[in-house]
């Protein structure tokens, strides 16, 4: 990590710090035995890249767009540990987009977060293969809501893969509108649901 710290002259030092008040507020959730969830950490960044690439193989983002998410809004990038291992994920912005877009570049997001705007988006969400359907991924959309509020978002989206639109139906997510060349994942149809927040 240090080594790619140096190339991409990213140090520790937050671009965004995380309020105090907000990671109680996460705290309040009630959450399974062992299950913790808060704003992820310069030293998590590792360890997420590695589920990352577990979960998405070559679909997965690298070292340094998952640092620049990281760093654009700590707030919306929240772990999931069980028991002290790192279990799953949620990355986030907020952006002024009613049909949401994806480009893979570092800077993509970066470049349209925006504090102030009226949508949280989901920009990715992933749990380990051997921690699912225990309620790790509702966990953190229900964490993810909370950060919405707080930062007076109006609604939450995320583009789902049609296979797990009822992880969204069950957080309370409705779907808006088929999304089918969201990205070029053969034989994968997307849809972009939304959950108000008002
Ligand atoms: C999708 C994913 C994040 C779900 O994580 P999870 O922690 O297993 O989800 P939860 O345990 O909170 O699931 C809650 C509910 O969502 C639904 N659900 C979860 N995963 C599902 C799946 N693969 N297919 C259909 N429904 C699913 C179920 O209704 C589930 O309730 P149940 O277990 O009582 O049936 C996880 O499977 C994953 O990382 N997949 C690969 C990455 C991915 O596709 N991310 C989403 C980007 S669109």
């Amino acid at each position: 990590m240090g080594v790619y710290a140096s190339l991409l002259n990213i140090g520790s030092q937050p671009f965004f710090e995380v309020p105090k008040d907000f990671s109680a507020d996460l705290d309040s959730l009630l959450l399974e035995p062992g299950l913790e969830i808060g704003p992820a950490s310069y030293e998590d960044i590792a360890e997420i890249y590695r589920l990352e690439n577990e979960i998405e193989g070559n679909y997965g983002a690298d070292f340094a767009t998952i640092t620049a998410r990281w760093r654009m809004f700590r707030a919306g990038f929240l772990t999931a540990r069980q028991d002290g291992r790192l279990a799953g994920y949620i990355e986030s912005c907020l952006w002024d987009r009613r049909l949401p877009y994806f480009e893979a570049r570092p800077d993509f997001f970066a470049s349209r977060h925006r504090l102030g705007a009226e949508t949280l988006y989901i920009i990715f969400i992933g749990v380990a293969a051997d921690c699912r359907r225990l309620g790790v991924a509702s966990s953190l959309l229900a964490a993810i809501s909370r950060v919405g509020r707080y930062y007076g978002a109006r609604r939450l989206q995320a583009v789902s893969r049609d296979h797990i639109m009822p992880l969204y139906e069950a957080a309370g997510f409705l779907p808006v509108t088929a999304m089918p060349d969201f990205l070029p994942e053969p034989a994968v149809d997307f849809m972009l649901m939304e959950q108000s927040l008002l």
